[in-house]
């Protein structure tokens, strides 16, 4: 019998430090930065972001996220036996954000590793995960996208300060005979590392090299037009499926513009596209399934529809997951 992945439960956290632009601007000018609530929205669609206070991790974001997941598929933690994080703002420089966060819902004893490719980070731990349980090595998967970036931004660059915000979403993943996600599409080329990262590093106890968030936006919304039509292709394609197929198009969520295009070049009308970047800010890998535990918990999802999950963001990574709902 062929083995399938499929999601049994969502959830999600944001915490409760909310800005507004206006909050955001009025913070900014402050400090003598100059934006405006009118550049943010009409550039990026953003009009709000959640910010983390001092002492909350990644790995509280995504256990709380990871709770709702369990109750939502109608399991203990204790019977997870992997956990798959996606983060690029771990709680540590090892052990990985996994390992704390098995640790607060108390799943100790199942495998459990990080998944570095930024804000695609969620469709690759998402596909390592369904590898895992279809080869038979897990049937129950926890995986999580959890992030503060608001840790790593630089608050004099006005270029990025406004774009980002913390979050986090999880989802189960449980084996199923019947299909759940249907095929996946994954790529990096590192040849675009320099245009979004953060170029600093440890060494002899010291951070050398500049540890905040650098991007070179223009460069990198080039990019992402280009290969979020082809990964939704080559995605479609392998599943045996057409764009006329797609229910809810659920992309990161870094730019109404990137997704709006997107959306336009699937042929899908307005109402199919999952937008939450609008309340979130770009969360990196928190923002995909942040968006799709929105989308189910809204309940204008049906058992059966096909949903498109899409990512984009830093190595230059970007890829597909294709899922019945
Ligand atoms: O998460 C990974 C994926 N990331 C993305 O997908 C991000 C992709 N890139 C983008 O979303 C867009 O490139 C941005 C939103 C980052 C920037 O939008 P843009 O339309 O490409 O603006 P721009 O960089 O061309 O800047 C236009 C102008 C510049 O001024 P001049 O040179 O025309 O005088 C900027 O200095 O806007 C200025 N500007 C701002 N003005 C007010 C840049 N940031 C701000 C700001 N407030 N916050």
């Amino acid at each position: 019998m062929t083995l399938y992945s499929r999601i049994a439960g969502t959830g999600s956290c944001l915490p409760p430090r909310r800005l507004s632009n206006a909050d955001l601007v009025a913070e900014l000018a402050a400090k003598g930065v100059e934006t405006s609530d009118e550049w943010i929205v009409e550039r990026t669609g953003i009009r709000a972001r959640h910010f983390a206070d001092a002492g909350v991790f990644s790995s509280d974001l995504g256990a709380e996220a990871a709770r709702q997941a369990l109750d939502a598929a109608g399991i203990a933690a204790s019977d997870l036996d992997l956990i798959i994080v996606a983060t690029s703002t771990p709680d540590m420089v090892f052990p990985s954000t996994a390992c704390i966060l098995q640790n607060k819902i108390g799943a100790n004893g199942c495998a459990a590793f990080d998944v570095q490719a930024v804000c695609s980070g969620f469709v690759y731990a998402l596909t390592v995960a369904d590898a895992m349980i279809r080869t038979g090595a897990a049937r129950n998967a926890l995986v999580v996208g959890a992030e503060v970036f608001s840790r790593i931004l630089d608050f004099s660059d006005r270029t990025t300060c406004v774009l980002f915000g913390d979050g986090a979403g999880a989802v189960v993943l449980q084996a199923s005979a019947t299909p759940g996600i249907l095929a996946s599409d994954l790529h990096a080329d590192g040849r675009h590392v320099d245009i979004l990262c953060v170029p600093g590093h440890v060494n002899g106890g010291a951070v050398m090299g500049d540890p905040l968030l650098r991007m070179d936006g223009q460069a990198v919304f080039k990019l992402a037009v280009g290969v979020l039509e082809d990964a939704a292709r080559a995605t479609l394609a392998k599943a045996g499926k057409t764009d006329a197929d797609i229910d809810w198009l659920i992309p990161h969520q870094a730019n109404i513009r990137i997704m709006q295009s997107t959306a336009k070049k699937l042929k899908l009308p307005a109402d199919k596209l999952v937008v939450t970047v609008d309340q979130h800010g770009n969360t990196s890998a928190a923002s995909i399934p942040l968006a799709l535990d929105h989308l189910v918990r809204s309940g204008r999802t049906q058992a059966g529809q096909l949903a498109m999950l899409e990512g984009v963001g830093g190595g230059f990574t970007w890829g597909a997951v294709l899922l019945v709902l």
